[in-house]
């Protein structure tokens, strides 16, 4: 989503590279083609995976490689040196892998590889559950049932969410979404399609109000009865709620869905003047976000600093006079 579409940096590494220009444990970025291409040695074994994060294009180049895996350096995703394969949220997607050669003390960097299935993980001797029940469509109720359909789990899995909308990149809708820079398809995490094609049965506005253990079902809001043989609560957090008087005037916004960030989107078209309450990430991302959209935008909190509790004060002064020179307003 983030990449950059300018001319591929690094050398050509079907040309080859000098095996000294890459040392034990180092990383180096070239390109096959159009393609940005990371080379990662350890030890004897070299190996040649995509650049770029599957997540929101982070460079992998100046990511963290353990073992034999390499971590995002924006949000922490980690992939499989060996596979590509995405082992960590918040990537889904896996990287490519190219085959790698040795010769004459180069290497040279060939075929894009095929990919190969996901590996069933080891489950251990325990019976498999022929029906696993999630509650919660939020990222990680959503990364349990792709996990599980990746690694070839064959039963039924159903995901019961509260929400009307399926599970979505919930961190954009403080950022460039509500800044009105990055376009809806951005938002959902997968396709509607994705759920039918991997036969994950999602059910919307599913509110789950009970839990039977003893006969091993969830009980919707509106009585209806699911059955499971293992049950996965992945319910998430809500935000604090003010108790205020006029907290709950129709124009008074949380944001936490994406129906949230399409009201406040909604109103900031009319709007000249927003008041955000709380001056911590997500505050301050909409205060940023809502600037851009060229509104006046007051931040109140009890702090005397935004954020100082997490950053100190220092990093604390540097953030307000930021939001400052963008034109936020702190009280
Ligand atoms: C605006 C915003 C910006 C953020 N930005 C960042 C960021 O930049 N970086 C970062 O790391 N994190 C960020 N976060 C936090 C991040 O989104 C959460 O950590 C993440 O969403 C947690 O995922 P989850 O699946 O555990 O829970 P949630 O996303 O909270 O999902 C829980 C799901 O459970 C459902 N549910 C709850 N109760 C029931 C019930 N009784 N029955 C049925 N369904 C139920 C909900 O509808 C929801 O679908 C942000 C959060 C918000 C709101
Ligand atoms: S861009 Fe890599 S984890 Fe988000």
């Amino acid at each position: 989503m983030a990449e950059g579409h300018g001319k591929p940096s690094g050398p050509d590494l079907v040309e080859g590279i000098a095996l000294s220009d890459l040392p034990d444990g180092g990383k180096l970025l070239g390109h096959c083609g159009d393609e940005q291409v990371l080379l990662v040695r350890r030890g004897a074994e070299i190996f040649a995976i995509g650049a770029t994060c599957t997540h929101y294009g982070g460079p992998l180049v100046d990511g963290l490689v353990v073992e034999d895996t390499v971590r995002c350096p924006w949000h922490h995703a980690c992939f499989d040196l060996r596979t590509g394969e995405a082992l960590r949220a918040p990537a889904f997607s896996p990287l490519a892998c190219w085959s790698v050669e040795q010769r004459d003390d180069r290497i040279f960097v060939g075929e894009k590889r095929k990919r190969t299935a996901a590996k069933p993980r080891n489950g251990g001797s325990g019976q498999v559950p022929e029906k696993i029940v999630i509650v919660g469509g939020g990222a990680a109720g959503f990364a349990a049932a792709e996990t599980l359909r990746r690694e070839h789990y064959q039963g039924s899995i159903v995901m019961l969410s509260n929400d009307e909308a399926p599970p979505v990149d919930r961190p954009n809708l403080s950022k460039d979404y509500l800044a009105g820079k990055a376009p809806e398809d951005w938002i959902p995490l997968r396709r509607e399609s994705f759920y039918s094609k991997n036969d994950i049965d999602l059910r919307l506005n599913a509110d789950v109000a009970s839990i039977d253990a003893r006969s091993r079902e969830v009980v919707l809001a509106d009585g209806a009865r699911t059955a499971y043989d293992k049950l996965l609560l992945a319910t998430g957090a809500e935000p604090v709620r003010l108790t205020i008087q006029g907290a709950d005037q129709p124009h008074v916004h949380t944001l936490r869905s994406f129906a949230d960030c399409k009201a406040i989107i909604e109103r900031a078209t009319t709007a000249r003047r927003a008041v955000v309450l709380g001056a911590s990430f997500i505050g301050l991302e909409v205060a940023a976000a809502l600037r851009s959209r060229e509104i006046e935008v007051h931040v109140v909190a009890p702090e005397k600093r935004p954020m100082e509790r997490i950053m100190g004060p220092q990093m604390a002064d540097f953030i307000r006079i930021l939001h400052e020179e963008n034109g936020v307003v702190f009280h």
